[in-house]
């Protein structure tokens, strides 16, 4: 079984993904992880020597290394390595955010990290999240979810967000910075951020975090049964 869960940056996909992964039984993927471990080698690999990783010049960076970005599941949580390495624990920054979208916007990142995503959900029941999960990497999913919420909202998450380092910045900064992403992620030329044909949409900014996976739950249940 696939479930897809599209949206955009901070719509609370990825902990309500894996709540409904646990009460089906089933494995949780963040898609996202996987751009920013492009994001995170960029940075911190490929031009470890950059004193200012805004001025990287990403249209020339060599990108076989994404290649050797894996992911695992390991007791029930995703991983991700990098030539062995698991990385995980370093991919939720919010400094990562911005440039993982730059990056996912080039087609060869895109195109590398296609059959990543697809050979995951060959072994397992998975719920995915991310930008074009029901668009184009699964566009045969079992169901289809586009989650979406107010700036507003999605910005007090962020800043309440233990997982998420946002190194103290403040609403505004954060505010514009999650604009930025959701015109980004929505506007590239390649599997832009998109409601899926056939997605239910779900706007979760009025619903609390249980009240919206319930929603989920009601729906999965209902077209199952
Ligand atoms: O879901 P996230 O915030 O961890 O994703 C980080 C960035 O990765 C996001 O701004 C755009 C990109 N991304 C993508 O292009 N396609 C996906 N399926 C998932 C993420």
């Amino acid at each position: 079984m696939i479930i897809t869960i599209d949206g955009p940056g901070a719509s609370g996909k990825s902990s309500v993904a894996q709540e409904i992964a646990r009460k089906l039984g089933i494995h949780h993927f963040s898609t996202g992880l996987l751009y920013r471990a492009v994001a995170y080698v960029v940075m911190y690999f490929v031009h470890s020597d950059s004193s200012n990783n805004h001025a990287v010049d990403i249209q020339n960076i060599d990108l076989s290394f994404v290649s050797e970005i894996q992911f695992r599941f390991k007791d029930g949580h995703g991983l991700v390595f990098f030539k062995g390495i698991d990385i995980t624990e370093f991919l939720f920054d919010e400094a990562l955010s911005q440039s993982a979208s730059a990056l996912s916007a080039l087609p060869e990142v895109r195109h590398r990290l296609l059959d990543v995503q697809r050979a995951v959900a060959k072994d397992y029941d998975v719920i995915v999240d991310g930008r074009d999960c029901g668009s184009v990497v699964f566009p045969d999913a079992d169901f289809k979810f586009f989650l979406t919420a107010s700036v507003e909202s999605r910005v007090q998450r962020i800043l309440k967000d233990p997982n998420r380092a946002h190194a103290g910045h403040d609403e505004q900064y954060v505010s514009g910075q999650l604009i930025a992403r959701d015109q980004r992620d929505s506007t590239r030329a390649i599997a832009p951020l998109v409601v899926p044909q056939d997605a239910v949409i779900i706007d979760s900014s009025d619903l609390t975090f249980h009240q919206t996976v319930d929603k989920f739950l009601e729906i999965i249940t209902k077209k199952a049964g």
